[in-house]
């Protein structure tokens, strides 16, 4: 069990939102937080469609019990038509109600520097479908940011580092 999961909601094989990640999984290991990964290229993904949770496949269950028994959350959303991108939504529209009452962070990854407000689209997601809350800073990233594979803004990190702080604050207090 653990108690923050990570959500890295990108398919790219190149993915930059986990190469955000995996610094925000960086953070939190120097916090001596316990938390884990939940990257949906790992996992085999169905479409949503009303179902029952037992009639999803066993990497959605237990994708849902792992949520189910964290205090928060961190969400690697990836910028599609500026909102969230197709793949996470629906990760979400199957596993959300795990989250009920609960904080998120979000890591917004973008192609460009305009698409900031695309994390509103989640945060109301998140407070309206389930009263989840999420701290703030936001951290945004878009393709400058990267280099060879690396987060070259600092910045970038930095709001990572005071997410994490914040999301920590919030849920552990609870
Ligand atoms: C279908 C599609 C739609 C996109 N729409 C936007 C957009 O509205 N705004 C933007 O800044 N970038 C947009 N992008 C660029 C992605 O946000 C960018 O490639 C980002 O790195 C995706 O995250 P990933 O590398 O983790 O997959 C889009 C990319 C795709 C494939």
């Amino acid at each position: 069990m653990s108690d923050i999961i990570l959500i890295q909601g990108s398919l790219n094989k190149n993915s930059k939102t986990a190469i955000i990640l995996d610094e925000v999984a960086k953070i939190l290991s120097e916090k001596n937080i316990n938390f884990e990964t939940i990257d949906l290229r790992k996992i085999k993904m169905e479409f949503c469609d009303g179902r029952d949770l037992k009639e999803y496949n066993e990497d959605l269950r237990n994708s849902y019990e792992t949520m189910k028994a964290a205090k928060a959350y961190i969400i690697g959303m990836p910028v599609y038509c500026y909102s969230v991108s197709g793949p996470l939504k629906n990760f979400l529209d199957i596993t959300c109600g795990t989250m009920e009452n609960k904080f998120a962070g979000i890591v917004c990854n973008a192609g460009g520097i305009m698409s900031y407000l695309a994390s509103a689209d989640l945060m109301k997601i998140l407070s309206y479908e389930v009263q989840a809350l999420s701290v703030q800073p936001t951290v945004y990233a878009w393709g400058s940011d990267f280099k060879d594979g690396k987060i070259v803004n600092l910045k970038v990190l930095g709001k990572a580092n005071e997410m994490v702080e914040r999301l920590i604050q919030y849920s552990y207090a609870k």
